[in-house]
């Protein structure tokens, strides 16, 4: 079989593991593989490069993703779609492999339901949002690095005797603010799932002041929900609003230093949470669910997703798995509050 690899979307660490997993699998059963150029632009425009063993091999350790990356969505122009499918054809792809979130996915599902295309999708994202799979790979290492700026904030911050707000990326799902706040022993965690209390976070910096700390740590999520003045939303090609410009960080750092007379800075992760090698978790997790497209696409287990399921990598419905956003539930926020003193 000819199958054709691409990574869609946003990068993370664990995207070329997954890569070297699908390839690795693959070779096992005679498959032929080609690199589709940053992701589904590589099929609109036909950019293609081989696949082979000694491509892979050495890519486990490496952040970002040989192939490239972009947010192209072929069904947003007509011709885009013609081009996508016109090119798969010519091309002989008997199976396309798409590593993404729920955008990119969400492409390969309509491909399949729609267009008939053999697709199977590898779940990616640092913003561990996607249902059906525990774990997405790229989650950890974002966490990971969100953590260990978050201890590098707290040297400064009880130096200078200030509260630091730390800015987190995770789009509309806190689950990165909620993994760095408390493994890194923040005194509050702001989340999109839960309405911003501006008071009661106050109240609780004065409290911690007041038993003799001297410093406080804030860790918020960019999908918190903020007072907005005016100003015109960027979006993606996907409809995606651009959480960044919002600067969450900055202004929780004004409302608390206002509020509470307390020295407040304020630190943004941004784009530093997708860079760098991947950790342990991920290098595993994005080979994993790699070998496990490769099964797929020998089962001609089309329109699904590999997905961890407890300690298992099984199939799932890739329109299941992107049609919601897996949110913080009630519980891990109750978790985190009872951290909070
Ligand atoms: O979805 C991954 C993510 O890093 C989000 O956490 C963030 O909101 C967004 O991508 C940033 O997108 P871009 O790389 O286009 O600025």
């Amino acid at each position: 079989m000819k199958v054709g690899i691409l990574t869609g979307g946003g990068d993370c660490p664990g995207l070329n593991p997954a890569i070297r997993g699908v390839v690795y699998r693959g070779l096992d059963f005679g498959f032929e593989f080609t690199g589709i150029i940053e992701g589904w632009r590589g099929l609109v425009k036909g950019i293609y490069e081989p696949l082979t063993l000694k491509d892979v091999e050495e890519i486990h350790y490496q952040g970002g993703t040989m192939l490239g990356s972009s947010r192209t969505n072929p069904f947003k122009k007509p011709e885009d779609l013609e081009a996508v499918l016109n090119n798969i054809k010519t091309a002989g792809f008997d199976a396309i492999v798409a590593c993404g979130g729920e955008d990119t996915l969400g492409v390969a599902a309509k491909l399949y339901s729609l267009h008939g295309v053999p697709t199977v999708g590898v779940p990616k994202t640092m913003d561990n949002d996607l249902n059906l799979t525990d774990f997405t790979f790229g989650f950890d290492t974002a966490a990971a690095v969100g953590m260990e700026a978050l201890d590098r904030l707290r040297d400064t911050a009880r130096s200078h005797r200030r509260v630091i707000v730390l800015e987190v990326m995770g789009r509309h799902a806190g689950w990165v603010a909620l993994y760095v706040g408390v493994g890194g022993g923040a005194d509050w965690i702001t989340l999109p799932e839960e309405k911003l209390d501006i008071d009661a976070m106050c109240e609780h910096l004065q409290s911690v002041r007041a038993r003799g700390k001297k410093y406080a740590l804030i860790v918020a999520s960019e999908g918190t929900e903020i007072p907005m003045e005016g100003g015109e939303a960027t979006v993606d090609a996907f409809g995606h609003v651009n959480l960044g410009n919002r600067n969450v960080g900055e202004f929780l750092a004004s409302e608390i230093e206002k509020r509470t007379g307390w020295e407040t800075r304020s630190a943004v992760v941004g784009h530093v949470h997708r860079g760098g090698s991947p950790t342990l978790f991920d290098r595993v997790l994005g080979q994993r669910v790699g070998i496990k497209a490769a099964e797929m696409v020998r089962d001609r287990d089309f329109g699904k997703m590999a997905a961890l399921q407890g300690v298992e990598v099984v199939a799932v419905d890739i329109v299941k798995a992107t049609s919601t956003l897996k949110t913080v539930p009630e519980s891990m926020i109750e978790m985190a509050k009872a951290l909070r003193k």
